[in-house]
């Protein structure tokens, strides 16, 4: 960007909305690029939206604890002694030092490594050593500074907004056609975690060109050969909502040429809990801006893509599975995880590959496919969310 162009160049005005049935626009090629917008969305996107956080499983009773960074921010999620959630920003009241490092030991309280202040899991300031000494020690407006915090489909989610709309309620159809992957027996698999961004894999691309290239499916009969053997591409369905978006692909039926694919095909039995119908489906889900989960038949696999520079992101995820899996289920899990290792690896060359000639001078994004209309979806939401902060 020219450095004399001003905030408002940066987020122009979007277009007007598409008419129906039409794709809408993609973002233009500075919104990937320009280092101004990366800056802009920490506040107009990160600061207002639902992260991804980690699992519940991965805060198993009370005083387990871990951390996560939120638009700039270290977010610390508890659980409580009631067993509920809470989420706090990690830094200490009296001077500003780092309360939660992982890994912690779990306890019923927060003490600050520095001079001791400590904290009850809700927040609340308890007691602080040689408080006589303190003047004006306010412990009621002294309480760790509270994130809002939700689990929905038995992931935890954090926003920063405290009067955000609850997820569950922005994302009510979603819970309908993907709840049952969810709730209580949904177990981690293998070592990976959402919120061990050290463990995690990142790719060179703008976090945006992560998003959109799950977001479609239109590169599939190029990009992705297994995929194409394994999936009936004609009859992928898109449900575009307003904030979030549910791809479902049925499996085909014809055995693939390939033996691990095929093996796969053969061995596919879903999850417990999850129906005949279940097992010859894949879905997808996004939930803006970020999240994205994969919704197998043996497994779902979570995860989220952070910008760790704007031509940059972090994609930390976990697999999840039900306990009580059959070994056949578990064995298809495997060669599933397989392909999808595979999979990941075209993508992550793809999506470096558009940050690369997203730099072109004068490129401007051409039309979008109907398949690509979930894309246009979230160029759309992302315009309208630098432009109300601008505003
Ligand atoms: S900075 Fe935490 S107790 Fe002093
Ligand atoms: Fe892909």
């Amino acid at each position: 960007m020219n450095p004399s162009t001003t905030r408002a160049d940066t987020v122009a005005a979007p277009p007007p909305e598409p008419p129906p049935g039409h794709p809408g626009e993609a973002l233009p090629a500075h919104y990937y690029t320009d280092p101004a917008v990366a800056e802009a969305e920490t506040e107009a996107i990160f600061a207002k939206s639902w992260q991804l956080v980690c699992h519940e499983s991965d805060l198993p009773g009370p005083g387990a604890r871990l951390t996560g960074t939120v638009a700039g921010r270290e977010v610390l999620v508890v659980r409580t002694e009631d067993g509920s959630l809470a989420a706090h920003l990690n830094v200490c009241r009296h001077r500003g030092t780092r309360l939660v490092s992982a890994p912690e030991p779990e306890g019923k309280a927060i003490r600050c490594p520095y001079h001791g202040w400590t904290y009850k899991l809700d927040g609340r300031l308890v007691g602080a050593p040689e408080a006589r000494r303190i003047p004006c020690l306010d412990k009621p407006r002294l309480g760790l500074f509270p994130v809002n915090v939700e689990s929905f489909l038995g992931f935890v989610f954090v926003n920063l907004d405290l009067e955000a709309t609850p997820l569950a309620e922005t994302c009510a159809g979603l819970a309908e056609a993907v709840g049952h992957y969810a709730g209580p027996g949904l177990v981690p698999v293998g070592k990976h975690r959402i919120h061990d961004l050290a463990d995690g894999e990142e790719q060179n691309a703008n976090w945006k060109v992560i998003v959109d290239n799950y977001l479609e499916g239109y590169h599939v009969p190029v990009a992705h050969p297994a995929l194409m053997r394994l999936l009936d591409y004609g009859a992928y369905t898109v449900d575009v909502q307003e904030n979030y978006v549910l791809f479902e692909s049925p499996l085909r039926d014809k055995p693939s040429s390939n033996w691990t694919e095929r093996l796969y095909q053969r061995l596919a039995t879903p999850m417990p809990g999850l129906t005949e119908a279940d097992r010859r489906v894949w879905r997808y889900a996004v939930i803006y801006p970020n999240t994205l989960i994969d919704f197998y038949p043996d497994h779902v696999l979570a995860w989220t893509a952070l910008p760790t520079a704007q031509d940059r992101a972090a994609i930390p995820g976990g697999f999840y599975t039900r306990t009580g899996e059959s070994l056949r289920t578990r064995l298809a899990r495997r060669i599933n995880i397989r392909i999808g290792w595979e999979t990941n690896d075209e993508d992550a060359e793809l999506v470096e590959r558009v940050q690369a000639g997203m730099r072109t001078p004068g490129f401007e994004p051409g039309p979008l496919s109907q398949r690509e209309v979930a894309v246009g979806w979230f160029a759309r939401r992302v315009r309208e969310d630098l432009e109300e902060d601008t505003r």
